[in-house]
């Protein structure tokens, strides 16, 4: 196969509108391949909290809400097109008060969710339903099981139920509820923020509780032996502090002096971005400080990816175990007159640029980070849709991870750049991050986004070893920070075709301001 070398160099040469000092460089070297980016970051979770699975994805069969076999059809059309590659369930903390048995067969279960508002739990979302739904939209299990207030026992007959083809009581037992056939569980979260919600345990008393469940708790489908087995994510840390790195060293230092009886294959992580858990900020009517303050936030990522990487790599400097960043991203105050316990926000082009940041370190950090999780996927949080009845909104997050489906599975190119600066209110930030990658398609992709609130960006792409022929992509901006897509004004935040200008076999793009664009490069 013919090796394609291909550097795209952004060069100070001004071209017309362009104005002196606004030019970034930048450098693409597709002749220096680096690792896969895995499908799997661009995962997403559902949680029984709010609205975000009974209203969100489930409506029921009887319901005048279009819909095959109870779930919405817009919602599953809209994420079929986001190729979701896994999606995160029941929980969260929810699952650390979940009860499967609650959710199979004809009576189902009626419990409480306690976490979530206190509300009514019908159960008439269980483990078929979320099968189907996956079925629906194209996508693979991730199941996070309970550790807290549930037992090895009760897990190890879940796992069995849904994955023994062998005809145990268990999977005669799933035959009689519809599926015959096993269900592949590639994903199993043993536990959630066990330092929290999930039971506010010690390190070492986790490690305890996670070897057992990672004897007990057995895939027993035959197509996931092996090489292709479910891979059995530990509890991680959820920040920087030195209880965090406790946590992450006891993990870590665990695993690596295990015997032949237990594994693990991935170590969670949680990042929201916050910056005052008692007064969040609001997720609509903000100004560009606000939106300076959350991107700077969001960037602090980083730091606490190199702490605990670091931790990794020191037990683990093979990168056996993947980072699991199973929940990432914005969590502002609720929106007035919703439940505080849905946790319901709105979501802006602030948050489509924060997206693409939080995509951008984990595409860099593809070595390690192999899994990611944005929270949540519907009414909750940053999510990719909104729904009232029978109405729904794509967000601005949504088209983000839309435009970045070529980046599934891709093979991560370095960019070297000039990032600038743009400052507000005595903020200062990067002016522009860049991605690339070539994509399955044969493609290089470029994502680059413009973090400037108010100024354009000029590149200039050039090839090094092939000319530029042909470029094409699409650019999302909103006319303010602050701009969201609404049940009655649903296209405020869509994607637009970018013009590109080839000369003498370089790419000239103009990268509007708080912009992410993404564009194949022929
Ligand atoms: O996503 C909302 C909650 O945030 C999850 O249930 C929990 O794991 C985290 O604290």
């Amino acid at each position: 196969m013919r090796t394609i070398f291909l550097s795209l160099s952004l060069t100070c040469l001004l071209f017309a509108g362009r104005s002196a000092g606004q030019a970034v460089e930048l450098t693409i070297d597709a002749a220096k391949p680096g690792p896969m980016i895995n499908r799997h970051i661009f995962g997403q979770f559902a949680e029984h909290l709010g609205t975000g699975v009974y209203d969100g994805i489930w409506v029921g069969r009887d319901s005048k809400i279009p819909n095959t076999r109870g779930m919405r059809n817009d919602v599953v059309n809209s994420l079929r097109a986001l190729k979701v590659p896994n999606v995160r369930w029941p929980g969260g903390c929810f699952a650390d008060e979940y009860h499967w048995r609650n959710g199979i067969g004809s009576k189902r279960g009626i419990t409480l969710n306690p976490t979530w508002g206190g509300v009514i739990e019908p159960n008439t979302f269980g483990t078929h339903e979320f099968m189907d739904f996956l079925d629906q939209i194209g996508s693979e299990a991730f199941l996070s099981i309970n550790l807290g207030s549930g037992t090895v026992n009760e897990a190890a007959d879940w796992i069995e139920y849904m994955t023994s083809r062998q005809q145990t009581d268990l999977a005669k037992q799933r035959t009689a509820n519809g599926h015959p056939a096993p269900y592949k569980v590639p994903f199993l979260g043993i536990g959630n923020e066990s330092w929290d919600c999930g039971g506010n345990m010690s390190p070492d008393f986790y490690l305890s509780q996670l070897k057992m469940y990672a004897r007990f708790v057995r895939n027993f489908n035959p197509a996931q032996q092996g090489k292709d087995g479910m891979l059995r994510i530990a509890v991680g840390p959820g920040g920087t502090e030195q209880g965090f790195v406790d946590w992450t060293e006891t993990v870590m230092k665990g695993w690596k002096a295990r015997q032949w009886s237990w594994d693990m294959e991935g170590l969670s992580l949680h990042n929201y971005t916050v910056i005052n858990w008692e007064k969040k900020h609001s997720s609509v009517d903000f100004g560009e400080k606000e939106y300076a303050e959350i991107l700077k936030k969001t960037l602090e990522i980083n730091a606490l990816l190199d702490t605990h990487i670091g931790i990794m790599d020191k037990y683990d400097p093979e990168k056996k175990i993947a980072l699991v960043v199973d929940e990432w991203g914005a969590w502002y105050s609720p929106m007035p007159g919703s439940n505080p316990g849905f946790l319901v926000q709105q979501n802006s082009q602030r948050d489509a640029v924060l997206a693409a940041l939080n995509l951008n370190i984990f595409a860099r950090r593809a070595d390690r980070i192999r899994i990611a999780n944005i929270a949540q996927m519907i009414n909750v949080l940053q999510a990719m849709i909104l729904t009232d009845k029978e109405k729904m909104a794509l967000t601005p997050t949504y088209h983000v991870f839309k435009m970045y489906v070529p980046f599934q599975d891709a093979t991560f190119v370095p960019v070297t750049f000039n990032a600038g600066s743009y400052t507000h209110a005595g903020i200062t930030l990067p002016r522009v991050d860049a991605i690339a990658a070539k994509g399955k398609d044969g493609k290089l992709w470029l994502a680059v986004t413009n973090l400037d609130a108010n100024r354009p960006v000029e590149i200039d792409l050039k090839s090094v070893g092939a000319s530029v022929r042909s470029a094409a992509g699409e650019t999302l901006t909103a006319p303010k920070v602050d701009s969201i897509n609404t049940f009655d004004q649903p296209n405020t935040v869509t994607p637009k075709p970018i013009s590109t200008q080839v000369q003498g076999g370089k790419l000239l793009l103009n990268v509007p301001a708080r912009s992410v664009t993404v564009v194949a490069v022929a």
